[in-house]
C-alpha cells in the first residue's frame, strides 16, 4: 500500500511536507490488513523514529479519542480504522492549523 504522511515540526520547519511510504503489511504483520494506528506504529518503528502521533495503548478501542486523525480527508479514530494492501492513503492531522508536530495537534 502507498502512504502519504503529513510531517511538520512548526518550530523548526517553515512548511509541512508529505513523506511517502510503500508498505507491505504482510511482511511486517503476516496479514494484509491493519488498523491505521498499527500502520503508524510500523512507520515509526521501521522507517522514521521521529514520527509523532498519539497512541494511547491503554485504550486502543475507540474510547479516548486521542488517536483522531484525517484519513483521505475524513476524520477517523486511527485505532478503529482498518487499512489494507492495495490502498493509497493520505494521513493528516485533524486540524493542520494547530499542529504541534506531525499528527499531534493542540487540544487533543
Ligand atoms: S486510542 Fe483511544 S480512541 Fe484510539
Amino acid at each position: 500500500m502507498k502512504v502519504y504522511l503529513f510531517r511538520w515540526n512548526p518550530r523548526t520547519e517553515e512548511k509541512p511536507r508529505y513523506d511517502t511510504y510503500d508498505m507491505d503489511l504482510n511482511s511486517y504483520l503476516g496479514r494484509r490488513e491493519a488498523t491505521l494506528l498499527e500502520l503508524l506504529g510500523l512507520i515509526a518503528r521501521y522507517y522514521d523514529h521521529s514520527l509523532s502521533f498519539l497512541n494511547h495503548s491503554n485504550c486502543n478501542r475507540g474510547v479516548c479519542k486521542r488517536c483522531m486523525v484525517r484519513l483521505n480527508g475524513k476524520v477517523v479514530l486511527a485505532c478503529n480504522e482498518v487499512v489494507s494492501e492495495g490502498m493509497e492513503i493520505r494521513v493528516e492531522p485533524v486540524n493542520a492549523t494547530r499542529v504541534v508536530r506531525d499528527l499531534v495537534t493542540e487540544g487533543l
